[in-house]
């Protein structure tokens, strides 16, 4: 019997999400080629199968990571990370055998730490673009903050709303399961989330102040100022919003960078794909 993995079903807002990394790293490697001696890496944390298919036509999609070794000029190394074994042995044989890819089986949030950041020191002259795109709240604050440290990296990253608004952020936060807060208070990093996304209600209740949970946006906007003011990206434009089919926002889609043209270029890719109509 042939196995293999499950390939994921991807609509609208996926492939604008795909086009978006991929118009970024085509200029990121473009400017970067040009800086001699430069050792510049593509990383994907959560990176799949390298195939996806298309909800509405049953089409193969490429996936990010076979995007970014397809860009030219290339990239001098990739680290693909992802933790479903299937989907690593898919994307490996997609790849090919080659030295300067290295498809990385493990969870993302240790191996990112322990084996890629570490070649992506900026003082030995190497920079990095990472996209790290869960499905939910797989993701831990440490890596986004230690990216940030690096001052090596640019970063991609997808702060899934639907999924902490539906398990951890809901309007009576007394009621959240523990494990549910755990797991957002990792994403976010601490637990500041319980004071800034809860704000006091206007009027006075029965039994004294109660605090109301904030809007989507202010959520988003929150946790932009913890890309600057904690992991210390010098720059994060506003996130763009990506939806599913009935319009409902699913996740932020974040840029965070150290370099103000980087900023620009990834200004200019949101406001052209948010004009797009799905
Ligand atoms: C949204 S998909 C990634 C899609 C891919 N970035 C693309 O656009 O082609 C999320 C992937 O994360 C993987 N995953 C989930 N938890 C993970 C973790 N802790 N570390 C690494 N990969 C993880 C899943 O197996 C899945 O393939």
């Amino acid at each position: 019997m042939v196995t293999g993995p499950k390939f994921d079903e991807i609509g609208y807002w996926s492939e604008v999400k795909l086009a978006i990394v991929r118009e970024d790293a085509s200029a990121y490697s473009t400017i970067l080629s040009r800086q001699p001696g430069l050792h510049y890496v593509y990383i994907d944390g959560f990176a799949g199968a390298g195939v996806h298919v298309r909800k509405v036509t049953g089409g193969f999609v490429l996936g990010s990571p076979l995007n970014a070794v397809r860009i030219r000029p290339p990239f001098r190394e990739f680290f693909l990370v992802d933790l479903d074994g299937d989907k690593v042995d898919h994307l490996a044989k997609l790849v090919g055998r080659r030295r300067d890819i290295h498809v990385l089986h493990g969870d993302c949030n240790t191996v990112l730490l322990q084996d890629v950041f570490p070649r992506v020191r900026w003082e030995d002259y190497r920079r990095g673009l990472c996209l790290l795109d869960p499905y939910g709240l797989d993701l831990q604050w440490r890596v986004i903050e230690a990216a940030g440290r690096l001052r090596s990296i640019d970063l991609f990253l997808n702060f899934p709303i639907m999924d902490a608004n539906r398990n951890a952020l809901w309007r009576d936060a007394q009621k959240v399961r523990p494990e549910q807060a755990a797991r957002f208070t990792a994403y976010w990093g601490d637990e500041s989330w319980r004071e800034v996304l809860y704000r006091p209600k206007a009027q006075l209740g029965l039994f004294g102040e109660e605090r109301e949970k904030v809007e989507n946006e202010a959520i988003a906007e929150a946790f932009r100022a913890r890309l600057r003011d904690v992991a210390g990206f010098a720059n994060v434009p506003a996130p763009m919003p990506m939806r599913n089919a009935q319009g409902a926002v699913v996740y932020y889609l974040f840029f965070a960078s150290q370099k103000d043209v980087a900023n620009t270029i990834v200004v200019d890719i949101f406001a052209k794909h948010g004009a797009r109509r799905a």
